[in-house]
């Protein structure tokens, strides 16, 4: 079940997100609390930003953001995390089959997404619910860290 992230959420959307497993793909780098309230903001200010529960627990959390115009039949879905200690038990399966089963209720006919080509998890994971890979985007995601900015795929699912 689905609920959307209201600003109590804080503590719970940034503990998830500052997890080390789960931040080395997101497109923010690890930081303060204090300094994450603009990015909270940025992902509260989306079309959707979910928390996704299961057995009252929150089990995962997503992003969805609905194009404009001749684009609006597009949903960019990100910020995609399930805490490392729920990791592997099938929630982000059962989360983005529930979110593409409403995206298709709500008239949508094409989800897309960016992941990064170092996250093979992910990757299979998207492949395994029909994103097809539709391209590159060259040394597009550049982690403080690393002297190297990686490729970031591009993958969509038609519905
Ligand atoms: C990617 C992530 C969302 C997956 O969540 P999850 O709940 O663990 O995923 P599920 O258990 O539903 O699905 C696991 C699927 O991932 C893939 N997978 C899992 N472990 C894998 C591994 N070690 N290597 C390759 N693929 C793997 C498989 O396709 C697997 O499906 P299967 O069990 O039917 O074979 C989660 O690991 C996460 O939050 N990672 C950190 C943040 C992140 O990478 N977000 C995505 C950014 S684009």
């Amino acid at each position: 079940m689905f609920r959307a992230v209201a600003e109590e959420d804080f503590d719970l959307v940034y503990s998830i997100y500052m997890e080390e497993q789960v931040n080395f793909y997101m497109s923010f780098e690890k930081t303060s609390k204090e300094a994450f309230k603009e990015c909270f903001a940025q992902l509260r200010s989306r079309d959707k930003f979910l928390i996704f529960e299961e057995h009252g627990d929150t089990a995962g959390v997503i992003t969805v953001t609905r194009g404009k115009w001749r684009k609006y039949h597009v949903a960019t879905i990100g910020g995609i995390a399930v805490p490392a200690a729920h990791q592997g038990k099938g929630i982000a399966t059962r989360m983005i089959t529930q979110l593409v089963e409403l995206l298709t209720q709500e008239g949508l006919k094409r989800i897309e997404l960016f992941v990064e080509s170092d996250n093979p998890k992910a990757i299979s994971l998207y492949k395994k619910l029909g994103f097809e890979k539709e391209g590159v985007l060259r040394a597009y995601f550049k982690r403080e860290a690393q002297a190297a900015a990686v490729d970031e795929l591009v993958m969509s699912k038609l519905l």
